[in-house]
């Protein structure tokens, strides 16, 4: 018997239930969300998921607002993983990250100081006056995701890495306010692009956001970069926007060792904001926002 997350019979590579998997037609009862299903693989959200995406976001924001505060000068990223992890089981759901890939992400979140992109792995080194740290928390609470991330500055910090922290959250902010149905995809890159460039800072393109609600990566990508994807946003789409800023090139690499942690090429600092939304009849929402 072929389950949902096994290869579809096609050859196409995808998953079945992103390519060939039977539509209920509750869920397809419209001809848009039929079409964004069948051209795109984007899943248009009806308004009890939207509701159970909406909670699980709540959480994970409320999460990050907390392991935020907890980042000062002496503390460890595994400290703050350590809470992070044990509030969310607390809460009745699961940290997204741990077990994620290949190979299986280690951590319950992603801790990325300085010059890490993204997807650093929590440890045992204290944070120090003058870092800048992202904290990226992703929950699962009953079937639905929410993920979102944010930077701390550790007491004193030099210009240079103000810069980035200050620009990607810029960047966030200019490109949620072009979220509305009948945009082009390419907006959002083009708002954190234009904005980017102003600050003299670069936009990372090997790392992009995603849809996100009903699965923790769904279609569609979101590229942060300069990008022709016109696919027109529509009521119900849920994804996340997460640009990644860099003071000097854009470009990194990936730690061999781990497999993971994404380093500037150039040793650079590197800062992301991130945020999931749901595109709604007259513009969007913001779901990860604490209370
Ligand atoms: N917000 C990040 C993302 O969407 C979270 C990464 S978790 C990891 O990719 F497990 F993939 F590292
Ligand atoms: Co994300």
């Amino acid at each position: 018997m072929i389950s949902r997350n096994d290869p579809c019979f096609c050859g196409s590579g995808k998953k079945w239930k992103r390519c060939h998997y039977p539509q209920e037609p509750e869920l397809t009862s419209s001809d848009i969300a039929r079409d964004y299903w069948n051209k795109h693989q984007i899943q248009l959200k009806t308004p009890e998921q939207i509701a159970g995406i909406r909670i699980a976001s709540k959480l994970t924001a409320n999460l990050l607002k907390k392991a935020c505060s907890m980042a000062t000068a002496g503390v460890t990223t595994l400290e703050i993983n350590h809470f992070v992890e044990a509030e969310t089981k607390k809460a009745n759901a699961r940290p997204a990250p741990l077990g994620y890939g290949h190979p299986p992400y280690p951590a319950a979140i992603c801790t990325s100081l300085n010059d890490v992109v993204c997807h650093g792995i929590p440890d045992k080194r204290p944070l120090q006056d003058g870092d800048i740290l992202n904290i990226d928390i992703s929950c699962e609470l009953n079937g639905f995701y929410g993920d979102c991330s944010a930077m701390v500055m550790i007491g004193d910090v030099g210009e240079e890495k103000r810069r980035v922290v200050e620009t990607s959250k810029e960047c966030l902010r200019l490109a949620i306010e072009v979220c509305r149905p009948g945009m082009p995809l390419y907006a959002i890159g083009d708002a954190i692009t234009d904005y980017a460039r102003s600050q003299n800072c670069s936009v990372v393109h090997q790392f992009v956001g995603h849809g996100c609600g009903t699965d923790f990566h769904e279609e569609p990508q979101i590229p942060h970069c300069r990008n022709n994807i016109s696919t027109p946003l529509v009521e119900g789409m849920t994804f996340t926007i997460e640009p990644m800023i860099n003071a000097g090139v854009p470009d990194s690499t990936i730690d061999a060792h781990d497999k993971w942690t994404a380093r500037t090429n150039d040793g650079k600092p590197s800062a992301q904001w991130e945020h999931l939304l749901v595109i709604t009849a007259s513009g969007c929402e913001i779901l990860t926002i604490p209370d």
